[in-house]
């Protein structure tokens, strides 16, 4: 079956991105509202955009044409903080989730711990394995959306998982983290991993470039 993704309807063609791009990372993502209260909610139109700078890509979907409370608190101060899930955090993360009323401080709320972040205003979430210190970069408005690209000033990672501080070679399995995959609430754990190395073009061929 060929679609014509502009001519779907939003449901649909949601599914189609939801089912097919999978397993999504998710974006824990603290921002502050007004009065400097934390905001947090998950997003799985996540991703990292590449290493130099560091870049990160998130999502956010309106809602009749009108930001969500993460979009537009973005747009107001462009500093965030972004947790990476592992799993011991997924419900507490779900139910940030929640379409509660603007001005909701859901981390209280939920009893959620932070800590400060260093050189950006919202807290980082002290259970979370990694933590990211980020400022806009880029912020793309379309009707439906607010795509907003931005830059990882300041990494946190948990000692525990750093195997190699120099090189930086760290213990991702044993940080248990989650992804988003198709259909309503269903979420994957990295558990079922194989490795491959690169070949060169001269493994391949025998020549030399
Ligand atoms: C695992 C997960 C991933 C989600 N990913 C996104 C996303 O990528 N973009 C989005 O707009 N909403 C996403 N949502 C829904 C938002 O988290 C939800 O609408 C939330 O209430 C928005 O909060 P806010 O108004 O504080 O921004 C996701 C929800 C869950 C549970």
């Amino acid at each position: 079956m060929q679609i014509d993704m502009a001519a779907t309807p939003f449901g649909a063609r949601y599914n189609i991105m939801n089912s097919t791009v999978t397993p999504r990372p998710i974006a824990w993502t603290v921002t502050l509202d007004e009065e400097g209260k934390p905001n947090a909610a998950p997003h799985s139109f996540f991703n990292a955009l590449g290493s130099d700078p560091a870049m990160i890509v998130l999502g956010l979907m309106k809602i009749k044409g009108q930001d969500k409370d993460t979009a537009a608190y973005i747009r107001a101060r462009p500093d965030f903080v972004i947790a990476l899930v592992a799993e011991h955090d997924a419900e507490a993360m779900n139910k940030t989730a929640t379409d509660s009323p603007r001005g909701v401080d859901e981390l209280a709320m939920f009893g959620i711990g932070t800590a400060p972040a260093s050189v950006v205003a919202p807290p980082l979430i002290a259970s979370a394995p990694v933590n990211f210190e980020c400022r806009v970069r880029d912020l793309l408005d379309y009707p439906g959306q607010t795509v907003v690209i931005a830059e990882i000033l300041v990494a946190h990672i948990k000692d525990e998982f750093i195997l190699n501080a120099e090189r930086m070679h760290l213990d991702t399995p044993a940080m248990q983290l989650i992804a988003r995959t198709h259909g309503a609430g269903w979420y994957e754990r990295g558990t079922d991993l194989f490795q491959m190395t690169r070949p060169s073009y001269a493994d391949l061929t025998g020549d030399q470039k």
